[in-house]
């Protein structure tokens, strides 16, 4: 299979350690030796402190989406170290050096790409760009919920969604830089248009890439229709 896992930043520099980035590479490097493996990462706490930075100077968003996909690169950079010889030790800026990367047959890791969206966007976006089987979210909650669960103690996780319901359900939330809401935009868009195989778990626990690859019934499946 070919598997594209957007890692979230409040996973994996949530501790400012290298525990998550070691207990994912590992994971990864076992997944590689069957499947083929492209991991986005995310930016985390961070990309916000420096995206405050930029926007204190008052640059305007898209230089603080800027100073947010550098840090995110950071990330990726960390994962690839310590993956090390298992990985392409460059870090792709675009979904055309992904693929051109992609034939060294190593696992691929990426951070942002361009202003005005998230590392969702891209995780999805690539996805579409290699032809992959599947897209894995890894974030810090088990899914999506029919409600808040941090305010309602009854909220349901959601198994299965469609892209259109979720479109609905996140319609007119925050796009400012450092501040997508769970899931953007773009990304559930591009899921919609490819008919992508998605899945959001949550990555706190890295084996869970491996249950949701091996269809275990975990987090919230987006199906197209
Ligand atoms: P993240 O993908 O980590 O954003 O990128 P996020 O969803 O806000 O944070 P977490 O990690 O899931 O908690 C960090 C920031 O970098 C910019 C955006 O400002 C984003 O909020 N970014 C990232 C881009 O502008 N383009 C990209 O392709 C990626």
């Amino acid at each position: 299979m070919r598997i594209v896992a957007a890692i979230g930043g409040s996973i994996i520099i949530k501790d400012y350690n290298y525990k998550k980035f070691q207990e994912y590479a590992e994971i990864l490097g076992n997944l590689a030796k069957e499947h083929e493996i492209f991991v986005v990462v995310g930016g985390g706490k961070p990309a916000r402190d420096y995206i405050q930075i930029v926007r204190d100077l008052d640059c305007g968003e898209a230089k603080c989406d800027d100073i947010g996909i550098e840090v995110t690169r950071i990330n990726a950079k960390l994962l690839l170290l310590s993956l090390e010889d298992k990985a392409y030790q460059k870090v792709p800026h675009n979904f055309q050096e992904a693929l051109e990367y992609s034939a060294s047959g190593k696992i691929i890791v990426m951070g942002g790409t361009e202003p005005a969206h998230s590392t969702d966007a891209v995780s999805a976006i690539l996805a579409e760009y290699v032809k992959a089987d599947l897209l894995i979210n890894l974030t810090s909650v088990d899914g999506m919920y029919n409600k808040d669960p941090n305010k309602y103690p009854d909220a349901e996780l959601i198994e299965e969604i469609t892209a259109d319901e979720m479109l609905e359900a996140i319609k007119g939330k925050d796009v400012k830089a450092g501040t997508y809401e769970f899931f953007d935009m773009t990304a559930i868009q591009m899921i919609r248009r490819s008919a992508l195989e998605s899945i959001i778990v949550n990555g706190d626990n890295p084996e869970n890439l491996v249950k949701a690859m091996n269809g275990e019934k975990i987090g919230t499946k987006i199906v197209s229709k």
